[in-house]
């Protein structure tokens, strides 16, 4: 495997920067395809180098780098520069406060050290008895009929309830926060800059609701995330107001669409893979083995972004400041040193047991490591089992249909499927 491409002369000492080597392309429509059509351009890359070129900065493609460089404090998420990214000029969007997830140093290492209690696997776990009754609730509309489009009926509703009840929200807001949760996200879309009227009213309606909630829970506590985050406090130290809204928000951002995508990819590979659908459905206990091997195998979020926050030497290639990298985390999950059987990354294998040290990328790595991360391992824990003992045989009617290339998280737009029909729940 060669390292990097051809270099132009450089002095003998000074590293060479990166915006002068001679790099493989990711081509433009690398995100924009099933899996194996995304496997195939990474692999090919892969082989090639562990960077290349892409349309606004670099793309780095090997576990090792991306883990480095995730690690590497240095290197700050470009979701902070987003707004420029997409040359929106709106101060709505400009002069907010830092979310967690643009924050850096001591400013995320105090968000974090607040919010950490309220995400462990604890919490998560209090919720799962709540996340079967709402996929049951979800599967026992389609379960007669045998036939269901999985992205609309069951992927697409299936977290709000869950952020909602996590936040303390009731029931009969359900469908707010859906609409809020979809409309804030178009940020994060190429088409961003033509919506943005729709993103602000979304964000400012959502606002209004969180602080009243806020103001709510301080005098009646409630046994909710929101309460959580009033409580929180470390040595003297709170969270703000403008500070608690934008936790909930990133909550919002964070934990709506990427589950339900995740899902979706998830029954899209299982579609695939009828004999490991059965044999989920046979061995409930293997969920979590099957949570992590869906998100290496067909992870939601293909990618992050980064940029250098000053004059970085990596791989003795100078990436001066201001330059952006994008961790390729499908790519990541693609490298060979993720798995340890003969069968290699593309098989796969819900039984595979994950080697020590070399976890699914799918949530990250480093500081900015998914927040959420329990919840929504637990959410997809919870639902795969039910799907695949109440939807069996499992199969595509007629064709899914992928996202396209603009959005940020990857997923099935359609997904309709026929399966054994069956008497839904009293
Ligand atoms: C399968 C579902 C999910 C996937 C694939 C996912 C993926 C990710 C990834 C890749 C990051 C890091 C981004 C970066 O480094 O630039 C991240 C961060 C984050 N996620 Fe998730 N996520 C999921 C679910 C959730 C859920 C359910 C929540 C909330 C309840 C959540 C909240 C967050 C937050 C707040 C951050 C920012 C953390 C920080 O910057 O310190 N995520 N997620």
């Amino acid at each position: 495997m060669s390292d990097i491409g051809t270099r132009t002369p450089a002095t003998p000492s000074a590293p060479v920067s990166v915006h002068d080597l001679d790099l493989p392309v990711v081509p433009l429509d690398a995100r924009d395809g099933t899996r194996d059509e995304t496997a195939e351009i990474y692999h090919s890359l892969s082989a090639e180098s562990w960077i290349a070129r892409s349309q606004i900065g670099f793309s780095i493609l090997h576990y090792d780098d991306v883990t480095a460089i995730l690690r590497d404090k240095r290197w700050h998420n470009a979701v902070a520069k987003l707004p420029e990214l997409r040359g929106i000029t709106d101060p709505a969007f400009i002069d907010r406060p830092p979310s967690i997830l643009a924050a850096e140093g001591d400013l995320h290492v105090r968000l974090r050290r607040l919010v950490a209690k309220a995400f462990s696997p604890r919490e998560a776990d209090r919720l799962r008895p709540f996340m079967r009754d709402v996929v049951h609730d979800l599967v026992d509309d389609v379960a007669a009929a045998g036939r269901a489009d999985v992205a609309v009926d069951i992927c697409e509703p299936y977290p709000i309830p869950i952020i909602c009840e996590l936040l303390g929200a009731p029931r009969e807001d359900w469908q707010l926060f859906s609409r809020w949760a979809e409309d804030v996200l178009r940020i994060f879309n190429g088409t961003a800059l033509d919506e943005l009227d729709v993103i602000k009213q979304a964000q400012l309606e959502l606002n209004d609701y969180v602080r009243e909630m806020i103001a709510r829970r301080r005098s009646d506590p409630r046994e909710d995330l929101i309460t959580q985050l009033i409580a929180a406090e470390e040595e003297g130290d709170r969270l703000s107001t403008e500070e608690l809204v934008s936790m909930v928000n990133a909550v919002i951002v964070g934990g709506t669409d990427t589950t339900r995508n995740q899902l979706g990819c998830a029954v899209g590979v299982f579609c695939d893979h009828p004999e490991q659908w059965a044999l989920l459905a046979e061995r409930p206990e293997l969920a979590p083995q099957a949570v992590e091997e869906v998100m290496r195998y067909f992870g939601a979020v293909r990618g992050t972004g980064r940029f250098a926050s000053e004059d970085i030497v990596y791989r003795d290639i100078l990436f001066p400041a201001g330059t952006f990298v994008f961790p390729s985390l499908a790519s990541a999950n693609f490298d060979a040193d993720v798995v340890a059987d003969e069968g290699g990354v593309n098989t796969f294998d819900i039984t595979r047991e994950p080697v020590k040290g070399r976890t699914q990328m799918t949530f990250g790595s480093g500081i900015h490591y998914c927040l959420g991360a329990s919840l929504a391992r637990a959410e997809l824990q919870e639902a795969l089992p039910i799907l695949a003992r109440r939807m069996p045989d499992l199969a595509v009617d007629g064709e899914i249909e992928w996202k396209p290339q603009t959005v940020a998280i990857f997923g099935a737009e359609q997904l309709p499927v026929t399966f054994t029909p069956s008497v839904p729940r009293s």
